[in-house]
């Protein structure tokens, strides 16, 4: 069994982080959101992983250097090419002579499983079914893939509808069988100009193949939206358990699940409430963190309170008696207290002050 990553796509409703690098690359619990997928598919199975990436030079390489050839995880990743981002379909049809005759497990890189896939590919395995669809519930369906279910089987599936036929939305992750391909190859492109890959299950279904589903128990997130983005930080960090490995001065107070790096220090006054995870080579000095706050490597935290946020490696914060909350700030980002502002910041930003 092969998998596939769908790392592609434009991530738009991620600006300005998406204009610095692929969404699937933000951290998530300090961890970029790719990794997840990786490693659920190597936990329930899959041998070899392609992932499709596209569209320039830099955002092929960032994703090509945070996930490297696969060893890590004792797989082989291939890198797959899309030319545009032309749609879900599109990019597994990019990915046929990868795939060749082999049934396969599709995961978007910008999805996060809680519990795993691995009874829903074993239960896939076990039939003659075509296809199997994840299935969750959501209160917003007209964001998502949408099933139409009648005595337990799927009738239906449609994209992003405008008044939905049910409440069952078709969560990130699919399997196949190569009879996928044949459905694929006869799609047009959507009203939104893309190959649908819920066109092509609607393809499979009208034809009579079946197409399982199974709902998922736990929590899932699709990090599309910055919100989406806060809330799978803290579900994640809500499994955290205490680590240390840097240096916590005496006079510094930690509370509940903290994570510190190895090289990182938290001087005296600190005041860290977990869940918080701190990467390496940080320094938290007079400031108070958490809780569901992430940190990535070689942030200082000199003044001020961070609470259900993330940011990423580099960022520097001096803001005094101020707070930042739900907010997710790009590598090397600086905020200082002043009574003037002097910003650079790019398209696309969002700052309340
Ligand atoms: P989407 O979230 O549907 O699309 P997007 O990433 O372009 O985001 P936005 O709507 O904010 O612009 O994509 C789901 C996943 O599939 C994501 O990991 C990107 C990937 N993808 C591809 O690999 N190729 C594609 O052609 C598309 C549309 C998405």
């Amino acid at each position: 069994m092969k998998g596939i990553i769908l790392a592609g796509g434009l991530g738009k409703r991620l600006r300005p982080l998406t204009h610095a690098g692929p969404k699937q690359l933000i951290p998530i619990a300090n961890k970029p959101v790719i990794h997840y997928a990786i490693e659920d598919l190597v936990a329930s199975g899959v041998i070899e992983i392609g992932i499709i990436v596209g569209y320039s030079a830099e955002r092929i390489n960032a994703i090509k250097d945070a996930c490297g050839d696969g060893s890590k995880w004792n797989t082989k990743i291939t890198y797959i090419e899309q030319d545009a981002p032309r749609g879900l379909a599109h990019a597994v049809w990019t990915a046929r002579d990868f795939l060749g005759q082999d049934s396969f497990v599709m995961y978007l890189g910008d999805n996060i499983i809680s519990g795993g896939i691995g009874k829903f590919v074993k239960e896939f395995f076990a039939s003659d079914a075509d296809a199997s669809l994840l299935l969750a519930k959501s209160r917003t369906p007209e964001r998502f893939g949408v099933a139409e279910i009648k005595d337990n089987n799927i009738v239906s599936v449609e994209e992003k509808p405008v008044k939905p036929k049910s409440d069952t939305v078709i969560v990130g992750v699919y399997i196949f069988r190569p009879s996928i391909m044949r459905q694929i190859e006869v799609l047009s492109p959507s009203a939104r100009n893309e190959l649908e890959i819920t066109h092509a299950i609607q393809g499979l279904l009208s034809s009579g193949r079946k197409v399982l589903h199974h709902t998922i128990s736990g929590w899932w997130d699709d990090a599309g939206t910055g919100e989406d983005v806060l809330h799978a930080n803290e579900m994640i960090l809500s499994a955290l358990k205490p680590y240390n490995a840097g240096t916590v001065e005496e006079g510094a107070s930690i509370h509940g699940a903290v994570e510190i790096g190895k090289g990182t220090v938290v001087r005296k006054g600190a005041k860290i409430i977990g869940p918080v995870k701190i990467g390496d080579n940080c320094t938290i000095a007079n400031a108070s963190i958490g809780p569901y706050t992430s940190i990535g490597d070689l942030s200082e935290i000199i003044s001020g309170t961070v609470e259900s946020s993330i940011l990423m490696s580099g960022c520097l914060i001096d803001i005094g008696a101020k707070k930042i909350s739900g907010s997710l700030l790009g590598k090397n980002s600086k905020i200082r207290n002043g009574d003037t502002m002097r910003l650079m910041i790019g398209e696309d930003s969002d700052i309340s002050v």
